[in-house]
């Protein structure tokens, strides 16, 4: 991340949100209230997002989103629309199922923490992300009267810390809790030895039986981690952006990675396969699938 600025990512993730919530078939795969609580808080953090919004519906500027799209992220729009459905049906399931803390870490302008908390006042929801992504979302959740009491909001730059001495020294925090959670589009921008330590932090810091949801790149055959098809553009831009990925494990890979942290792998899925289950109707799908940031659940159970 560049040194003091929130991340160019975090809010370009929530740009595309926007705009795929202005399209009918994408919409409906939002979660409830996604949309809007994401406007909100964007609108708060950025001037620009905010002309943007008024084009979003204009034809000139969605043929422009086309085009950038079909050239850098094919399928992008669907990517986040199905990566955001994913992550809440699953927090919702796990929650169903008798976690009672929700812990997003690098939750940028993500609006799952906040949605949550507003309609189970009974989870404890926890935002780890770091300090300056997290001091302009302060901003934008002040425009929402701070959000409700049981979400609360930690500063930490995992590149730095773990997590586990602020969320350890916060009274509001039970370790013995079944705890969901949710690492999107983070791993890939931490060094190998910051996410096992999030690995550990999570095991560490939560009841067995957790489970700790994420989404991950894999690797190409220079042994970067995949940015897409347009892998040298992207790596540009990403630097440009200050958030050069570090980070990525191939699929066959992630059983034995996540077992020598102690977790188990539960499910790995991608776009193309969720598409199937959730947009039956083909004549929405993009012409080719953002298959290359995948999802994952993964569950452990400590001795
Ligand atoms: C691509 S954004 C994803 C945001 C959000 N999870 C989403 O998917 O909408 C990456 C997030 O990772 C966070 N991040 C990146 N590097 C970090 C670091 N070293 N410490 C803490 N957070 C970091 C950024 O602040 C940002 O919120």
């Amino acid at each position: 991340m560049r040194a003091g600025k929130s991340s160019r990512t975090a809010l370009g993730v929530a740009r595309a949100l926007l705009y795929a919530s202005r399209s009918p078939h994408l919409a409906d795969l939002l979660p409830d209230g996604a949309a809007d609580r994401t406007r909100t808080l964007v609108f708060a953090a950025s001037r620009a997002a905010r002309v943007e919004y008024g084009w979003m519906d204009r034809g000139w500027y969605r043929a422009l989103v086309g085009v950038n799209e079909r050239l850098l992220v094919p399928g992008g729009m669907h990517h986040v629309a199905l990566r955001k459905r994913f992550l809440d049906d699953r927090v919702r399931a796990v929650l169903d199922a008798g976690a009672t803390r929700l812990v997003v870490l690098g939750a940028g302008f993500d609006t799952l923490a906040l949605r949550v908390a507003e309609a189970r006042p009974s989870v404890t929801c926890f935002e780890v992300d770091h300090p300056a992504t997290q001091a302009v979302k302060r901003k934008g959740l002040a425009t929402l009267g701070g959000g409700p009491e049981n979400l609360h909001l930690v500063p930490v730059d995992f590149a730095e810390a773990s997590p586990e001495e602020a969320l350890a020294a916060d009274p509001r925090s039970d370790d013995a809790a079944r705890t969901v959670f949710v690492a999107e589009g983070l791993l890939m921008y931490l060094a190998e030895p910051a996410v096992r330590k999030l690995l550990r932090f999570v095991r560490n810091r939560s009841a067995p039986e957790s489970r700790l949801l994420f989404t991950f790149v894999g690797v190409g055959p220079d042994g970067r981690p995949r940015a897409g098809p347009y892998q040298r553009t992207m790596d540009v831009l990403l630097k440009l952006a200050g958030e050069p990925f570090r980070f990525g494990v191939e699929p066959d890979d992630l059983p034995r990675f996540l077992a020598s942290e102690g977790f188990h792998l539960e499910t790995v899925t991608r776009d193309s396969e969720l598409a199937a289950e959730l947009l039956p109707d083909r004549s929405t799908w993009p012409n080719r699938f953002l298959d290359w940031e995948m999802y994952a659940a993964a569950v452990h159970r400590r001795e």
